[in-house]
C-alpha cells in the first residue's frame, strides 16, 4: 500500500521562504494573503517522484492490460495517433485564427467528415458534440427542429426508447422536452414488433435505437423497424456506441436511421475513460442537412472555410468546432488503416467476441443463445451461491479489468464483454482460462469470490458508501 505524500519526514522544502517572497506578496492584494505557511507535505523532489510513479503504476489502461469492457470498445489506441495529434501546426492552433492560416485544419476536419460519410451512407454530418451523448442531443434537438418546421400544429412530443438501451437516450429525450416510453424486447432479444406498433402514434417523434443493442444483438427486424417509424412519420435515431460492430460491413443509414453519432472515442481509437475528452460526431440524411449546427466545413475549389449560412440550423452547441485533437486521432486511424483494413474492423471484432462466447457459453448462463455481434452477455449460473459483483471483483485478482456489469438492465446480473478486434487469440484464450478458473471458485470456494481481488492494492469497497459519502480530499490527522 503507498503511503500518503503527507507521511514523508523529509527535510523541509523550502523553495519561497517566508522571508524572500516580499517581492511577490507585494503584488498580491492584502485581503488575499495568507499568512500562516500552508500545510505541504514534507517531501523531496525524489520522494515525490517515486510517489507518484508508484501511483501511476497502479493504473489500469488498455496499454498495460486487456479492458473488455462492454459498451465502451476499449481497443488498443495507436501510438502514431498520438504523435499525430502532438503535431506543433494541430496541437498549437488556435480557435480565433483566421480561417486562411488554418487550411490544413479544416482540410483535415473536412477530410475526416468525408471518411465518416462514406462508412456510414450519410449526407451531412458535425464534428461538433464533444461526446457521444452530446451527439445524441444534438440529433435529438435536429429531429425536434425538423418536426417543428414540417408541421406548424406540431404535436409530437413523445420519443421512444427500447428497454435495452444505454441510459444516456431516455436522458437525453428527456432533457429534449420529450415524453420518454419504453419499447419492450422480445424474447429473442429484438425490439418487440407488435410492442413498438403500440407505442407508435402520430405523437411519436421518433424511436432512439442502438444497433447491434446492447445484448451485443444486431436487431434483425431492423428493416421492418425503420419502415414502421416512417411510416408514423417518425424518425429513427441511431446510438452510434456500438458501430465498431458494423464498420466496413454495414452502413447505418441503409438500414433506415435518419440521424446517428459515432462515439470517436470508441470506434476510431482514442483513449478514453474517466470522463473524456471524447467526440460524438452525428451524421444525418439530406433532409436533416439545413439544420445542422453552424459552422460547417465546406469546400470551394482548392479553398477550404467555414459555413455559417445554414438555414434553419439548431445553433452552436459546443465552442468552435468540437474536441478537434480527437478528430486528427480518427483522421490517423482511418488513413493508417486505409480502406481495406477499416472494413476489416467490424468483422474482426465480432470474430473474437464469438471465438470467446463459445469459450464461456457452456460453464456460464447464456441468456440470448444467439451469436452475437461485437460482444454479448453471460451471467453466472443458476445455484452458485456468489453474484455477478464477486465475479467481476474476482477478475482484478486475475490481473484483468472487469466488463461492464449489470447493464443492460434487462439482463439479471449481467455480465457484458467486449474484447475488440485489436486483441489476439492468446489473450483471449488466457482471459477465457481465467473466466473458467473463476467459475470453478465458484462453486468450489464462493467465500474467496465473496472477498475478491484479495490479491490488489485495495480491497472490497463499500461501493454504496463510497458513491454516496464523497471524500474527494485528503484530510491530514491533527
Ligand atoms: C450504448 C451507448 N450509448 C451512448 C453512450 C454515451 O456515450 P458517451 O459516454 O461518449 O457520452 C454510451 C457510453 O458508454 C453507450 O455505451
Amino acid at each position: 500500500m503507498e503511503k500518503s505524500i503527507f507521511a514523508y519526514q523529509s527535510e523541509p522544502t523550502e523553495y519561497i521562504k517566508s522571508g524572500d517572497s516580499g517581492a511577490i506578496e507585494a503584488l498580491i492584494p492584502e485581503r488575499f494573503l495568507q499568512r500562516q505557511e500552508p500545510d505541504l507535505p514534507q517531501a523531496t523532489e525524489q520522494d515525490v517522484i517515486r510517489h507518484f510513479s508508484r501511483l501511476a503504476g497502479l493504473n489500469y489502461s488498455v496499454d498495460t492490460g486487456f479492458y473488455p469492457l462492454g459498451s465502451c470498445t476499449m481497443k488498443y489506441n495507436p501510438k502514431i495517433n498520438e504523435a499525430v495529434a502532438d503535431l506543433p501546426g494541430l496541437a498549437g492552433v488556435h480557435p480565433y485564427q483566421d480561417e486562411k492560416s488554418i487550411q490544413g485544419v479544416l482540410e483535415l476536419a473536412y477530410g475526416l467528415e468525408q471518411f465518416l460519410l462514406a462508412v456510414s451512407g450519410f449526407q451531412g454530418l458535425t464534428l461538433q458534440p464533444a461526446a457521444g451523448a452530446h451527439g445524441e442531443i444534438t440529433g435529438i434537438l435536429l429531429i425536434k427542429a425538423y418536426h417543428r418546421l414540417a408541421s406548424k400544429k406540431e404535436k409530437r412530443r413523445i420519443i421512444l426508447v427500447p428497454d435495452t438501451a444505454h441510459g444516456t437516450n431516455p436522458a437525453t429525450a428527456a432533457l429534449a422536452g420529450y415524453e420518454v416510453r419504453q419499447v419492450k424486447s422480445d424474447e429473442a432479444g429484438d425490439i418487440d414488433l407488435a410492442d413498438l406498433k403500440q407505442n407508435l402514434s402520430p405523437e411519436v417523434a421518433a424511436l432512439m435505437l442502438t444497433n447491434p443493442n446492447t445484448l451485443g444483438l444486431f436487431e434483425k427486424n431492423i428493416l421492418q423497424v425503420s419502415k414502421m417509424v416512417h411510416e408514423a412519420g417518425a424518425l429513427l435515431y441511431g446510438d452510434g456506441a456500438n458501430f465498431n460492430a458494423l464498420l466496413g460491413l454495414v452502413k447505418p443509414a441503409d438500414l433506415g436511421f435518419d440521424v446517428m453519432h459515432f462515439n470517436l472515442h470508441k470506434t476510431f481509437s482514442t483513449p478514453h475513460g474517466g470522463g473524456g475528452p471524447g467526440a460524438g460526431a452525428v451524421g444525418v440524411v439530406e433532409k436533416l442537412i439545413p439544420f445542422l449546427p453552424v459552422p460547417l466545413v465546406k469546400k470551394k475549389g482548392e479553398k477550404f472555410y467555414f459555413d455559417y449560412k445554414v438555414k434553419h440550423s439548431i445553433g452552436k452547441v459546443r465552442s468552435f468546432y468540437g474536441n478537434f485533437l480527437i478528430a486528427v486521432r480518427a483522421y490517423a486511424y482511418f488513413l493508417a488503416l486505409g480502406e481495406e483494413g477499416i472494413k476489416k474492423v467490424g468483422r474482426q471484432s465480432i470474430l473474437n467476441a464469438n471465438y470467446l462466447l463459445r469459450k464461456l457459453k457452456d460453464v456460464y448462463e447464456w441468456p440470448y443463445r444467439r451469436s452475437c455481434m461485437h460482444e454479448f452477455v453471460i451471467t453466472p449460473k443458476t445455484g452458485w451461491q456468489v453474484n455477478t459483483l464477486d465475479i467481476a471483483k474476482r477478475i482484478i485478482d486475475y490481473g484483468y479489468h472487469p466488463p461492464t456489469i449489470y447493464f443492460p438492465l434487462i439482463v439479471h446480473e449481467a455480465m457484458m464483454i467486449e474484447p475488440t478486434e485489436t486483441e489476439t487469440k492468446n489473450t483471449l484464450d488466457e482471459f477465457s482460462a481465467a473466466l473458467l478458473s473463476i467459475a470453478q471458485e465458484a462453486q468450489t470456494t464462493p467465500e474467496l469470490l465473496k472477498k475478491a481481488p484479495v490479491n490488489s492494492p485495495v480491497g472490497r469497497l463499500d461501493e454504496a458508501r463510497a458513491a454516496r459519502q464523497l471524500i474527494l480530499k485528503y484530510e491530514k490527522a491533527r
